[in-house]
């Protein structure tokens, strides 16, 4: 049986990309696997939310989840900052995460390129967190979108690392895992890059019908292609993506097969996909909101959820104080 793991940061509200790279993955295994799935509010304190916007957030994205499907008693749904072991690790992971390898990471290369008035060092030991998360319940699959590849390849680094330094074969090496094989990216409508929360380009699954429509006739497009077979250019074929995933097989082909002939409208195209997603998002918009008003429900979600994540972390924390040389006298 694979232990399986996965987080989103707690920064808003979930969209298109959240749930294709890594929460519809996660609720297909839920039953199979033992599982386990959080809410990464320490993570979201790089960019210094307000108490208000933390607390709202992290409350947000745990109705989100239940939404989405994820089965607080099937799997274990928790709050990152409610497992004070995971900080431990991370500590302890830390004195063997180098300055240089942290340095080159992309991420932290991007985000000081966006940011460069808060390069602080969280941002830098990101992957030892995330490692941390990992790690302190032995996963081995972690279900996550193509951006967080090169964070896994460092878990895997870290985990050796350790084994290594003590000559021992206790963590495993986690991979990054997708269901239909191959890691995604969503991308925006913007017609460049990824979907993402502070991009803007992003389709949230909270976002009602008429909203979406807006977004999405609003999309990049271009004056069509103009000989038969042509290649299509990044926005078109973002919205194509986009299809793949949430339209029929069958919608998809007779666009690309309108497409290749020449003879596509954008604007039916668009119409089409905005109802699509519609389709997908508007049972767990439904779900949402009935779930966000019930704090009792939540309440109970988040005390079993941290109970269950304690009890696995704890197990890991002491076997790895013991390996270090940590000893009762
Ligand atoms: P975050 O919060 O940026 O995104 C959460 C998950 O959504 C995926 N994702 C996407 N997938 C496809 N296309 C997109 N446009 C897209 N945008 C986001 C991400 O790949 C991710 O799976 N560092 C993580 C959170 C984290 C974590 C972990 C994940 C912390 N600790 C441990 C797994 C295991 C992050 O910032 O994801």
């Amino acid at each position: 049986m694979d232990i399986v793991l996965s987080g989103i940061r707690s920064t808003g509200k979930l969209h298109l990309g959240n749930y294709f790279g890594a929460l519809q993955n996660f609720v297909k295994m839920q039953h199979e696997n033992q599982c386990y799935f959080f809410i990464a509010d320490y993570h979201s304190l790089t960019t210094h939310p307000t108490p208000e916007d933390l607390h709202g957030n992290v409350k947000q994205v745990l109705a989100e989840y239940i939404a989405c499907g994820l089965d607080p008693e099937a799997s274990t749904l928790y709050i990152q900052s409610d497992v004070p072991e995971i900080p431990e690790l991370y500590l302890l992971l830390n004195m063997n995460a180098y300055k240089g390898e942290l340095e080159r990471c992309t991420s932290f290369k991007e985000k000081i390129r966006k940011h460069p008035d808060n390069v602080n060092a969280g941002l830098l030991t990101y992957p030892t967190l995330m490692a941390a998360d990992i790690l302190i319940h032995k996963a081995n699959k972690v279900p996550v979108g193509k951006d967080q590849e090169q964070h896994l390849e460092m878990t895997r680094t870290f985990a050796n690392r350790f084994n290594r330094l003590y000559n021992v074969d206790y963590f495993p090496e986690p991979v990054a895992y997708n269901f239909g094989k191959e890691l995604v990216k969503i991308p925006g409508l913007d017609g460049s890059g990824k979907m993402g929360k502070s991009e803007g380009n992003a389709i949230y699954l909270s976002d009602d019908a008429e909203t979406i429509r807006k977004k999405v006739m609003k999309a990049v497009s271009d004056a069509g292609p103009t000989q038969p077979n042509q290649e299509k250019p990044e926005a078109i074929q973002n919205l194509f993506t986009i299809m793949k995933v949430v339209s029929s097989p069958d919608t998809y082909q007779f666009f690309d097969d309108k497409y290749t002939a020449c003879e596509i409208r954008y604007g039916d195209m668009k119409k089409q996909l905005a109802e699509d997603i519609i389709n997908v998002t508007s049972p767990m918009r439904e779900r949402i909101e009935a779930i966000l008003s019930d704090d009792d429900y939540l309440r109970k979600v988040a005390k079993l959820g941290a109970e269950k994540a304690r009890a696995s972390a704890s197990q890991t924390i002491k076997d790895v104080r013991r390996i270090i040389g940590f000893r009762e006298f």
